[in-house]
């Protein structure tokens, strides 16, 4: 069982969404890094449910740090972050009924039936306000060398906003910092998107979240087994509810031709860049200095109170079943803060 990841910014999460607490335990800050609790509380409020669309958990993400900080400052042991669960309700979950869409069945098989299944466990959304805690120290790091990840919805359903690849990303900067200060952060089509949401309740929906980071330097990642794009895919297909995942121009670079999907290089002055980025900043798993873009294709929610299909496991029989409970209409409105937490993990252990 793994609840590990990364070599050298080193990620352990525990707990699970209805029990006492969930947490991370992280291995490789610099000693002596000055954390900025502010910029830390900011990115765990942009995760935390908001407006009507969202699940109405309250979900307060406060959080105890129990290790490895003295007087604010990092003193290089392993720092321990815990987030008390403060508003699980037991009644709305069933062991032996699983959902579907969710890890329950599976899970009851591999687990013998031992797993927490309350709230999906441990397969919870809710495993990701660690994930940000953590992402948020790596932003702070990553921030002292020149880097910076930004991303937005850039689709619900089947309405599409504009793509990085479309924007000149300098002079998009300041509006990509203020939007994400925003509860859904996308650059141009909020009304359209929360519509749609809207219109398909009490279905749910799905999204493509889009994410940049620019600042890499030339050179980082590695061949093979820890290229940019398989470290980053790792940690995306982690977080709950990703189904997809694409660097630059993805599967369409399938439609063009050789000539026309080479990005090629090009001096203005003494500054090599490209010509175009088809490749999304990454050529053979290295940065090659322009913006590294990529997507993710984040699922409907699953729990949805319309009737399904099911089995109930202690009757061995067919059953139906309408989740109740309090869940989030679209995940894709509440992903973007996660992708960059993860994306923000990944690079910084590739440094
Ligand atoms: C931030 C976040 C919030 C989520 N909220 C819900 C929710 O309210 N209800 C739900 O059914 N699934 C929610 N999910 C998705 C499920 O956790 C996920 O779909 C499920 O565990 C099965 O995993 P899979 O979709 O990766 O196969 C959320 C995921 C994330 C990342």
């Amino acid at each position: 069982m793994s609840f590990t990841t990364g070599n050298k910014y080193k990620i352990t999460l525990f707990g699970t969404s209805h029990g006492d607490c969930i947490g991370c335990t992280i291995e490789g800050i610099p000693e002596g890094l000055e954390i900025d609790f502010e910029k830390i509380d900011t990115e765990m409020k942009r995760r935390k449910p908001q407006g009507t669309l969202t699940t109405k958990r309250k979900e307060t993400d406060n959080y105890d740090i129990i290790s490895g900080v003295l007087d604010e400052i990092c003193d290089g042991s392993p720092l321990t972050c815990v987030i008390p669960n403060t508003d699980a309700i037991f009644s709305d979950y069933n062991k032996d009924i699983p959902r579907p869409g969710h890890a329950d069945y599976a899970a009851n098989i591999k687990y013998n039936g031992y797993n927490d299944y309350r709230g999906g466990g441990f397969f919870s959304g809710r495993m990701t306000a660690p994930l940000v805690f953590a992402g948020a120290v790596a932003k702070q790091i990553l921030e002292k060398k020149g880097i910076y990840v930004y991303s937005h919805i850039l689709s619900v359903k089947d309405s599409k906003e504009a793509s990085f690849s479309d924007l000149d990303c300098n002079t998009i900067i300041n509006r990509l910092r203020e939007i994400k200060t925003y509860p859904f952060p996308c650059l141009e089509k909020e009304k359209e998107f929360i519509n749609i949401i809207k219109e398909n309740s009490p279905d749910s929906v799905g999204g493509v979240c889009e994410i940049m980071v620019l600042g890499v330097p030339v050179g980082v990642g590695e061949p093979f087994f820890d290229s940019i794009e398989s470290t980053l895919s790792k940690l995306f297909f982690s977080v709950p509810g990703i189904k997809g995942v694409e660097f630059g121009d993805g599967f369409k670079i399938t439609e063009l031709t050789g000539s026309v999907a080479n990005d090629c290089p090009h001096y203005i002055k003494d500054e090599i860049t490209f010509l175009s980025n088809h490749s999304g900043g990454i050529n053979g798993g290295l940065a090659n200095g322009m913006p590294i873009i990529c997507r993710v294709a984040v699922r409907p929610t699953p729990s949805v109170s319309i009737e399904q299909e099911t089995v109930d496991l202690e009757k061995g029989e067919n059953t139906k079943i309408t989740v109740h409970g309090r869940h989030d209409r679209a995940i894709i409105l509440r992903i973007a803060p996660v992708m960059e937490a993860v994306t923000a993990m990944g690079i910084l252990d590739l440094l």
